[in-house]
């Protein structure tokens, strides 16, 4: 028997998900930002998806961002929060256990004058 323990990394799509999915990958393939009629078709469909979320969490619908995968969702938050807030400080402090895309965002800000200290976890045994 083979068990999955890797959920958060990626996991099955959830039938639901695939059946409401798949007329995007067949009949409605615009571009949602071009302005022809496909990309009209799949633009309403992004916006009502982005709606929907937004009603889920209790969020503005313009608070909603998607992005591609999860390197580009740690490379927006993390230099987003880090821009918004240089004003407050530029010393960020993470771990030494962070995803290579979230370390390798961190390292990068060091180069936009950044300071960051990588903390070492350790696990603790009595
Ligand atoms: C925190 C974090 N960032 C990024 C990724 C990589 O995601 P993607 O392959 O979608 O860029 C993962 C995958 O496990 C992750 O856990």
């Amino acid at each position: 028997m083979k068990v999955y323990l890797d959920n958060n990394a990626t996991t099955k799509v959830d039938e639901e998900v695939v059946k409401a999915m798949m007329p995007y990958f067949s009949d409605y393939y615009g571009n949602p930002f071009s302005l022809h009629l496909f990309g009209n078709e799949t633009g309403l469909a992004v916006t009502e998806a982005r709606q929907t979320i937004a009603d889920i969490i209790k969020a503005k619908p313009s608070e909603i961002i998607f992005t591609a995968s999860g390197s580009e969702a740690d490379n927006l938050a993390i230099r987003g929060i880090a821009k918004a807030y240089k004003h407050r400080g530029k010393h960020i402090i993470t771990s030494t256990i962070e995803h290579p895309a979230v370390k390798n965002t961190f390292i990068d800000l060091m180069e936009d004058g950044f300071e960051v200290t990588m903390v070492h976890l350790m696990k603790m045994v009595l």
